[in-house]
């Protein structure tokens, strides 16, 4: 089968281990479902695997992809939940220590075929496309649990996005302004935080710009490059959550005495239960929100989508059809 996957790994030139190629079909296995992919999208964590980052180089070759949706064996259009919990693990799969996504330990997205638990089948809404189903297990199950989840935050509130042409950036945006938050959005990008106005931010600025306002919560993927304006950024009580670093997990300041002295919170948060991913399907449909798209191709062009995402041109998600 066809299918996307990381050969070797380079800290420097990620795409020179992507391979676009043939795969075996996977084995059948007890628990676990064949789903036809119909789409998948792409993540920043795709790039990070194939730059060595989570993904032991003694698992290669491993076929890329969190994010999927598809048909599995009995007919039923599915959306594919990627936090995979280990065996007899009970209660929030995200918080299972031996909890892997897809990519990680087992096969990921990226191919004409994905094996599945049985028991990560969400069912796709009839009215919602597979691109759109696609989107969600990741980058919007991520900034769903992030705003409504993580953030202690109620509609009103004052949330400051940084960057905004990110899966997950997006994601914050569209959520949080369907939600009723009041969304300002950080991008380097004069072009982007016009796309992010449109998308229903409040208001936008560069990044590390002076806010006329003190925020109630951040949202930060970016990591080192924005870590201290998002500190400076909320007002005393306000929080931080941090489901990314993007730029690098070492700030040149890590504004300790900020962060005790006017008692923010850091709130750490990665992905999302199953119950989420439902809820979060829902919410999208009730509210007829469409996740932005950057572009869509087939999964045999799946390469430009990596260079794409990988130059940060990319505004919203990319998608790959099979
Ligand atoms: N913990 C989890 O469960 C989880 C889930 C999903 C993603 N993540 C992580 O979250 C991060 C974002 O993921 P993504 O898929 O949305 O990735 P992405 O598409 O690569 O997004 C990168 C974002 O970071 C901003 N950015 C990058 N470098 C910057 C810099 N130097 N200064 C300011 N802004 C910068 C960009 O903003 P502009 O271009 O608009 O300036 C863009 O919004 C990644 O690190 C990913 O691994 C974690």
């Amino acid at each position: 089968m066809l299918a996307v996957y990381a050969q070797s790994q380079s800290r420097t030139d990620p795409l020179s281990g992507l391979v676009v190629g043939e795969r075996p079909e996977p084995e059948p296995r007890e628990g676990w479902s064949l789903v036809t992919l119909k789409a998948a999208t792409l993540n920043h964590h795709d790039l990070w695997s194939l730059m060595g980052v989570g993904l032991p180089a003694d698992r290669l070759p491993m076929v890329l992809g969190c994010d999927g949706a598809g048909v599995d064996e009995q007919g039923r259009e599915v959306i594919l939940h990627s936090v995979i919990a280990s065996p007899g693990w009970q209660g929030d799969e995200t918080l299972d220590p031996k909890r892997s996504l897809f990519s990680e330990v087992y096969d990921g997205t990226f191919a004409e075929k994905v094996l599945v638990p049985s028991a990560n089948l969400v069912p796709k809404p009839a009215g919602m496309s597979f691109e759109t189903a696609a989107a969600l297990p990741t980058a919007w199950l991520t900034a769903y649990r992030m705003l409504f989840v993580a953030a202690d935050v109620t509609p009103g509130s004052l949330v400051l996005v940084q960057g905004a042409g990110g899966g997950v950036a997006t994601a914050l945006i569209q959520l949080g302004a369907a939600a009723g938050l009041r969304i300002w959005v950080t991008s380097r990008d004069e072009g982007k935080r016009a796309q992010a106005l449109k998308l229903g931010a409040e208001a936008v600025f560069e990044s590390g710009a002076r806010l006329p306002e003190k925020c109630d919560a951040v949202m930060e993927t970016v990591g080192a490059a924005t870590w201290s304006h998002s500190v400076n950024v909320l007002r005393p009580g306000g929080a931080i959550v941090i489901s990314g670093a993007t730029s690098g997990d070492a700030p040149q300041k890590a504004e300790l005495t900020k962060i005790f002295f006017r008692q923010l919170r850091v709130i750490g948060s990665t992905m999302g239960n199953l119950h989420e991913l439902q809820r979060l399907t829902q919410l999208v449909v009730s509210r007829g929100i469409e996740p932005v798209i950057d572009t869509v191709m087939p999964l045999s062009g799946a390469r430009e989508g990596f260079a794409r995402l990988h130059s940060g041109q990319a505004f919203g998600k990319v998608v790959f059809t099979a």
